[in-house]
């Protein structure tokens, strides 16, 4: 059974590989312009003609033809604000923006949120902020400091730590903790409980807490304000592979790395990771190996760049949407293929850049993935499809307090209101596992 799943999720994989070439295809097909990125002249042989107009004539050429205006995305400027160099900004205020999560269920909004405006000419009270544990624990100044500083498109708000305001404040902002205030609650004052780590390491909130709360923001996609550990966004959504200028296995002769502190963790990671030992060499780097390199030292990192073909981007726990730094960072920001365990493979297709990782349970076991990491060790062609992502987008600056900003004034604007029944409920009920999602989903199943 599991074979049989794994066979067909292989297959699938093979097909969502087409995907993009297909997407491709049909966009050079449709669209008479231009490959944003070109790719450098080599073979010319097999490749069609390339018409080098300038970029504005293509512009003028397509808009003509089919009323689409196609911005050049290689100019930098052209990209929206919250892009490294974008200068975009948002200019018309959408009523029906897709802000909170019954406007578009299974969309984070970040982009939404950050392209949100108030209508033009309007300038409604500032709304008042209060970080109810602290400035330190935000590591933002008081005042609006925060919201011009980063141009924020809706930056009518200001951030106060001061109790006393807790009779007064349009939203109030708690992290990890409910610590109630000595004053009435202003009909209105909008509530958000924000939580950075997984439910496994969030400390339960008292009964009289659950039903408090209108907004949560945690890393999770169905949070009011999604506060992922890192968000990828495509320059060109139609671009999400480019030409490789260089081979990602030249040098390495290692195979598997793992840095590791925590040998308990609940998902039994390590297990995994021992199994997998017995088909392929892993390295094990840390408290639970017999590898060392001390977390300060940079060059440990180094090593995933020079040395190794794979990285065990492995979370603690197996919560859904849960993905760290240890794959964002650790591993796509290093040239190493990361190997990842943690959330759901459909949460980390949703959430990671295009064929840049291989999720454990595309496999039926340790056995079978090592059997895939000698496949592409031994293939470079192979390995290297895992990097052509590389180059096509960039990890954004969420711009949180931008968008407490944003969704505070869109609130009042809509008169939404919202609160969550048990707040416990929605965090926990369902959200982890500790064995892998494929046996969670069968029990389920068979309970059901
Ligand atoms: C591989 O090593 C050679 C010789 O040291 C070096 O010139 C080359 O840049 C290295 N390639 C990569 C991709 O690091
Ligand atoms: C290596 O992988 C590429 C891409 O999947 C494939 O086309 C090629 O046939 C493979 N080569 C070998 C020797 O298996
Ligand atoms: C916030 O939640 C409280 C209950 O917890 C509710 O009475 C109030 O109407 C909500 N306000 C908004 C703006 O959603």
């Amino acid at each position: 059974m599991w074979v049989r799943a794994a066979r067909a999720l292989r297959a699938l994989r093979r097909a969502l590989l087409l995907l993009p070439l297909a997407l491709m295809a049909a966009a050079l097909i449709l669209l008479p312009r231009p490959q944003p990125v070109p790719p450098p002249i080599r073979a010319p042989s097999s490749v069609a003609p390339r018409i080098d107009l300038p970029a504005h004539q293509i512009e003028n050429a397509i808009t003509e033809n089919n009323d689409v205006f196609i911005r050049d995305l290689d100019d930098v400027s052209q990209r929206p604000w919250y892009m490294r160099g974008g200068e975009q900004r948002p200019n018309e205020h959408d009523p029906h923006a897709s802000l909170f999560p019954e406007d578009a269920p299974g969309d984070d909004r970040i982009i939404q949120q950050l392209m949100y405006i108030l209508p033009k000419d309007e300038n409604p009270p500032i709304k008042r902020i209060l970080l109810a544990n602290g400035l330190g624990a935000w590591g933002v100044p008081a005042g609006r400091t925060e919201f011009i500083r980063n141009k924020c498109p809706v930056d009518r708000c200001s951030i106060t730590a001061d109790a006393r305001d807790a009779g007064t404040a349009d939203a109030v902002l708690f992290k990890d903790h409910h610590t109630p205030f000595n004053v009435k609650r202003p009909l209105n004052q909008i509530w958000i409980l924000y939580y950075l780590e997984c439910p496994y390491h969030t400390a339960s909130l008292r009964p009289t807490s659950l039903d408090v709360f209108n907004w949560t923001s945690t890393y999770r996609r169905d949070s009011d304000l999604v506060a992922p550990y890192e968000r990828w966004v495509y320059h060109d959504p139609l671009v999400t592979e480019k030409e490789l200028d260089r081979n990602y296995a030249a040098n390495k002769t290692k195979k598997v790395a793992w840095f590791v502190s925590n040998c308990h963790a609940r998902n039994r990671r390590l297990q995994f990771a021992r199994q997998l030992s017995k088909f392929i060499q892993v390295d094990i780097y840390g408290a639970c190996g017999s590898h060392h390199c001390p977390r300060t030292d940079p060059n440990c990192l180094d090593m995933l760049d020079k040395d190794y073909k794979f990285y065990l981007a492995f979370e603690n726990s197996n919560c859904r949407d849960y993905i760290t730094e240890k794959f964002f960072v650790n591993g796509l920001q290093h040239n190493v293929l990361p190997i990842v365990m943690g959330a759901r493979a459909s949460e980390y297709a949703a959430a990671a850049p295009h064929n840049s990782y291989v999720h454990v349970e595309e496999f039926a076991n340790a056995e079978e993935l090592a059997a895939y990491l000698h496949r592409l060790d031994e293939n470079d062609t192979l390995y290297n499809s895992y990097f052509k992502w590389k180059g096509t987008g960039e990890f954004i600056n969420t711009y949180f307090f931008c968008r407490v900003c944003a969704m505070v004034h869109a609130s009042e604007r809509r008169q939404r209101s919202a609160h969550y029944t048990d707040v416990q409920a929605w965090w926990r009920d369902g959200a982890c596992t500790r064995a892998d999602w494929r046996a969670a989903e069968r029990d389920t199943r068979d309970n059901g």
